[in-house]
């Protein structure tokens, strides 16, 4: 069944716990810690202690790390750590070292996701797609929460999802950016595993009910 994350950057960080296990409650099944450094992307949002106090806090929750930060190696260990059990860095931030990244990932003992820009052709992550537990597909610039859902989106999916069928490929497929009970189905049906949700989530007055639609149960 699909599985939903939701990405905390959406939350309001003075309630973090509360805001996290009301979701929790209503049936998300992954909390997903997006770490923006400020110069892989323009933005800044938190790093590894913010992880480590929401983990020990919710210790039971999955913790799907989205690292869009330029040295990803140097900062697993942190990640792991702090509770991560997934870490997932960009293709675009080390593009001469990724085989390199994954196996520091896997050192760490984390399971390691490949995530790549909506700009970035998704044949670039074909030939990692026999390393990775999940490959990312980014459906907004990353950088913001908040954005609107871009339209190639699903498209892009269903060639990753054949191109894994192909190979005989058990990566799983992400998307994250812009999904709500809307652009979510049409992801899950283009083959999407795992949809990352922020806005729709902690903005939503009823969760449940987004969260129906985002597994399929509406
Ligand atoms: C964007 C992040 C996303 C984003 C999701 O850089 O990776 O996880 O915050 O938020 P929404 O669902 O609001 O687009
Ligand atoms: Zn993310």
């Amino acid at each position: 069944m699909t599985k939903v994350a939701a990405s905390i950057l959406s939350a309001d960080f003075a309630h973090l716990h509360r805001d996290c296990d009301r979701l929790l409650r209503a049936g998300v099944d992954l909390l997903h810690i997006d770490v923006m450094d400020g110069h892989f992307v323009p933005n800044i949002s938190y790093g590894a202690p913010v992880l480590r106090c929401l983990h020990d806090a919710l210790p039971d929750a999955g913790y799907d790390v989205h690292l869009m930060i330029s040295d990803p190696a140097r900062y697993a260990a942190d990640f792991a750590k702090a509770g991560a059990d997934l870490i997932t860095f960009h293709l675009e931030a080390v593009p001469d070292s990724v085989s390199q990244t994954i196996a520091a990932i896997r050192a760490v003992g984390c399971q390691v996701g490949l995530s790549f820009r909506p700009g970035t052709p998704v044949e670039a992550v074909f030939p990692y797609l026999d390393e990775v537990d999940l490959v990312l597909v980014m459906s907004v610039e990353p950088g913001f929460g908040g954005q609107k859902f871009l339209p190639a989106t699903p498209q892009r999916i269903a060639v990753l999802r054949a191109e894994c069928a192909r190979r005989g490929s058990n990566a799983l497929i992400e998307v994250d950016g812009g999904i709500n009970g809307e652009t979510g189905p049409r992801c899950v049906q283009a083959g999407a595993d795992w949809l990352v949700a922020g806005n729709s989530l902690f903005h939503a007055e009823d969760p449940a009910a987004v969260l129906r639609l985002l597994h399929g149960q509406a």
